[in-house]
């Protein structure tokens, strides 16, 4: 089977299968299941107008707004058209140059490298030692590298790098004028794992972000970057004019300003992360050390059965994400989004259920 690149396409795996009749639960697509925020569609028709004229090609209010919610100057902001063209306008930065990446890791980081002719080096991180950076090999390869793309909290695996070995890479980075692009699309789930204060000590940081994760807009396509003014500066010559349409940039200050619905979404992670947690070590799974709303699973039992499970998930209605296109995974794993607590319920009992037919 070709397996699709991304998740959240329950309707192209159903094709897949050829199960079209069969009812799903998407658990592929690692959004937030508590979004959108309740006055977003309202505020969205509120402000419909704005598709009537062109977008302020600075994004100049916008801007603002962001760069004041992450305490750094407008200049270091760059509003962009999802953390995708984020990752894009990194990889063109470096065109032709030489790039690590860190794996199993979101795969766009090398579609993106490979489009810019970027020659790249592959690192690999482990399950068994929790995907854990191999530091001294990065350390050890830094000074023949521009720059090192990573995830943090990582895509697929949910595990955050600690900050000490990231502040280590950086200053090492610095002395080798190496940088390090850090994708923190996830990071809003972990709010204290932000490195935007690094910023001001490390001119050779570059953060991405999107907002397509904790709200819920994966249709709205909303995301920014954050460098030095320099960085910043070039990356914009780069920008496909407007990219970034009057509706998402109208509402990115107004979906960063609702504490509450950060809040609440914090509490049902928590729960619905303890109770997973409490089940896996219960019934003999592997869950990943994710601290945001998805995580990797095996069964700790029949590891390399992890298709039969996929399928036997998929016959019970539930839709997993593959792991094919991870490398250092190559399906070894399932890749689950954290769900409503019913939902996740459902697939608590369904994993039961395979359990007990060993
Ligand atoms: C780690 C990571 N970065 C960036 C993106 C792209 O996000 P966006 O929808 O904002 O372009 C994704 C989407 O799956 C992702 O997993």
């Amino acid at each position: 089977m070709k397996w699709p690149e991304h998740g959240g396409q329950p309707d192209l795996m159903k094709k897949l299968l050829q199960a079209e009749e069969q009812e799903v639960l998407d658990f592929s697509a690692n959004l937030n299941p508590l979004g959108p925020p309740e006055w977003l569609q309202g505020e969205l028709e509120e402000q419909w107008e704005k598709l009537l004229c062109y977008p302020d090609p600075n994004y100049t209010f916008s801007t603002s707004a962001l760069a004041w919610m992450e305490r750094i100057h407008d200049e270091e902001m760059l509003l962009t058209n999802g953390g995708a063209e984020a990752i894009f306008l990194a990889a063109k930065y470096f065109e032709g140059k030489r790039a690590g990446i860190v794996h199993p890791a979101f795969s766009e980081y090398e579609r993106a490298c490979r489009h810019y002719h970027l020659q790249v080096t592959d690192f690999l991180t482990s399950p068994v030692d929790d995907f854990r950076l191999p530091m001294n090999q990065l350390l050890e390869a830094l000074p023949d590298l521009d720059v090192f793309f990573l995830c943090r909290p990582n895509n697929p695996t949910g595990v955050v790098i600690p900050k000490a070995e990231i502040k280590m890479l950086l200053a090492q980075g610095l002395h080798n004028h190496t940088f390090l692009v850090i994708d923190e699309a996830f990071v809003d789930f972990v709010p204290s794992e932000s490195l935007t204060p690094l910023l001001k000590e490390f001119p050779n940081l570059i953060l991405l972000r999107s907002l397509t994760k904790m709200y819920t807009i994966p249709g709205l396509r909303l995301g920014y970057m954050m460098a030095s003014e320099a960085v910043i500066n070039e990356m914009k010559s780069f920008q496909v004019p407007w990219s970034v349409n009057a509706l998402a940039s109208a509402i990115a200050p107004l979906l960063l300003r609702d504490r509450e619905f950060v809040e609440q979404t914090f509490r049902w992670l928590d729960g619905q992360t303890w109770k997973l947690r409490n089940f896996a070590e219960r019934y003999d799974f592997y869950l990943s050390n994710t601290s945001v709303n998805f995580y990797l699973l095996k069964d700790n039992r029949s590891p390399d059965k992890t298709e039969t499970l996929f399928t036997f998930l998929y016959q019970n209605g539930i839709l997993a994400r593959h792991t094919h296109n991870f490398k250092g995974l190559d399906g070894s794993h399932l890749r689950l989004a954290i769900r409503s607590e019913e939902e996740n319920d459902k697939l608590l009992a369904i994993l039961k259920k395979w359990r007990e037919r060993d």
